[in-house]
């Protein structure tokens, strides 16, 4: 509830640090739209990701790749608009930013210029670090994103766990130091080994957001229609449910429907 959150300042990457040093847990939550974002603010968390799982949640897409950085920009602009206190972070979607550095920070600056958004997410490690250097240098905060990377989807041709082999985990290891070495204020881990997300939290002095990554991580992220239960043909074992928004709406819908149809609504006091 928003009452239990004491400090009302905007969240900032510097606070963020703050907040690993002095242990306390970090939460995120995605939002796509103005009325959705006015919520999630409310109620205090400290991370919107305008994520490109609006291809999926917000578009009804199989996968986050056809999501567009047009599209991505409206989302954000929307997001921002409705947020007063948490940190905003938009996704580059697919495509954008694995050309070449120039064409990620000529599509980075758009992003910021048209959205106001606070940071960037890019998924990848050391095959993108001359772009995320690139948009650091111009003064955009970005947040890593390593592990299930569902831009990568088609390459891994499955959502299962990732980094189970030593090598894939080894390689994580070091794509997130080289996310911090180079400046990068967070890292999104997703959908891997508890164990090996702890050994990252524990190497890095930024915070590590986790989803299906387990309770050791300096933070938590979901995607919002998911853990509100409007979603019901998605349930990894990570997801907790926090409603079950899909049958209260559903039966909201149904009460206005029978009502349309009875003639009862509206009545005499709802009409001029
Ligand atoms: O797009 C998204 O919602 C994300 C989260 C799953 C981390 O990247």
């Amino acid at each position: 509830m928003a009452y239990l959150v004491e400090d009302k300042r905007k969240v900032t990457t510097h606070r963020l640090f703050q907040m690993k040093q002095e242990g306390k847990k970090i939460a995120m939550l995605t939002s796509y739209d103005y009325t959705t974002a006015q919520i999630v603010d409310g109620a205090g968390m400290d991370i919107i990701l305008v994520g490109d799982s609006a291809s999926n949640v917000m578009a009804g897409n199989m996968t986050t790749l056809p999501i567009t950085l047009d599209q991505m920009i409206y989302h954000a602009k929307a997001v921002v608009r409705a947020t007063k206190r948490a940190l905003v972070i938009c996704d580059m979607p697919f495509g954008t930013y694995q050309v070449n550095p120039t064409e990620g920070v000529t599509n980075a600056i758009r992003i910021m210029k048209e959205s106001h958004c606070d940071a960037l997410k890019l998924e990848g490690g050391v095959e993108i670090i001359d772009t995320v250097k690139k948009i650091l240098d111009a003064g955009i905060p970005v947040c890593g994103h390593l592990g299930l990377t569902p831009q990568s989807i088609n390459k891994f041709g499955t959502y299962t766990v990732r980094a189970r082999e030593e090598a894939e985990a080894e390689k994580l290891v070091s794509d997130a130091h080289a996310l911090e070495e180079v400046g990068c204020f967070a890292v999104v881990l997703e959908k891997i080994p508890a164990a090996l997300a702890e050994r990252v939290t524990r190497e890095l002095k930024i915070p590590v957001i986790g989803i299906g990554a387990g309770g050791a991580c300096d933070g938590q992220v979901l995607v919002v229609a998911d853990m509100l239960g409007m979603s019901t043909d998605f349930s990894p074992k990570f997801l907790r449910r926090y409603a079950d928004l899909n049958a209260i709406m559903t039966e909201a819908i149904g009460n206005y429907i029978t009502d349309v149809k009875s003639g009862d609504f509206p009545n005499e006091n709802e009409q001029y």
